[in-house]
């Protein structure tokens, strides 16, 4: 028998302490969040999507009266993202959400499970790491890539 123990990379930041394309990718997760459809869960989440072409694209969560067909902010950005620019891989994504008082949620908000498996596949066609930003009110998560979200991920490919 064998015990593994598996870690994932995890560095901590302020907003000012972050380059200015990722302090970008910030502002626009925290703008897409005021347009997400919410009414339901009074939960706003927006994520933001840097490309490698340069493009970025955000999406917010749209929620639904038949509940399991609302779509969360990261896929939202995920899928319009590879939808509208199919060549382009992703570079980065960052994820902000503002809670149920209305205010920006302290910690750093982290994809749910079916969003990073959606990722993962994204980072795949990429070929290459997609940095992930996680906003908290004053503290920023910033992980080198969705593999490290998703240990022992699942993969069919
Ligand atoms: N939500 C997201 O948009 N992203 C996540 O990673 C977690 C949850 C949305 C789904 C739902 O509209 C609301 O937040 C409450 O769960």
């Amino acid at each position: 028998m064998k015990d593994l123990s598996i870690t994932i990379p995890v560095s901590q930041r302020t907003y000012d302490e972050l380059t200015d394309a990722e302090r970008n990718l910030v502002d626009l997760a925290r703008e897409a969040y005021g347009r997400a459809y919410a009414p339901y869960s009074h939960f706003h989440v927006g994520a933001a999507i840097l490309l490698d072409n340069g493009e970025t694209v955000t999406g917010s969560n749209q929620e639904n009266a038949a509940f399991p067909s609302g779509t969360c902010a990261e896929r939202t950005a995920a899928y319009y993202a590879h939808s509208a620019h199919p060549q382009a891989g992703f570079k980065a994504i960052a994820i902000a959400a503002r809670g149920t008082d209305g205010q920006e949620i302290e910690s750093p908000v982290a994809p749910c499970g079916a969003c990073r498996q959606a990722l993962l596949e994204y980072e795949k066609l990429a070929g290459h790491d997609v940095k992930v930003l996680l906003v908290g009110r004053d503290t920023i998560y910033t992980l080198p890539s969705v593999r490290s979200l998703l240990p022992l991920a699942f993969s069919e490919f």
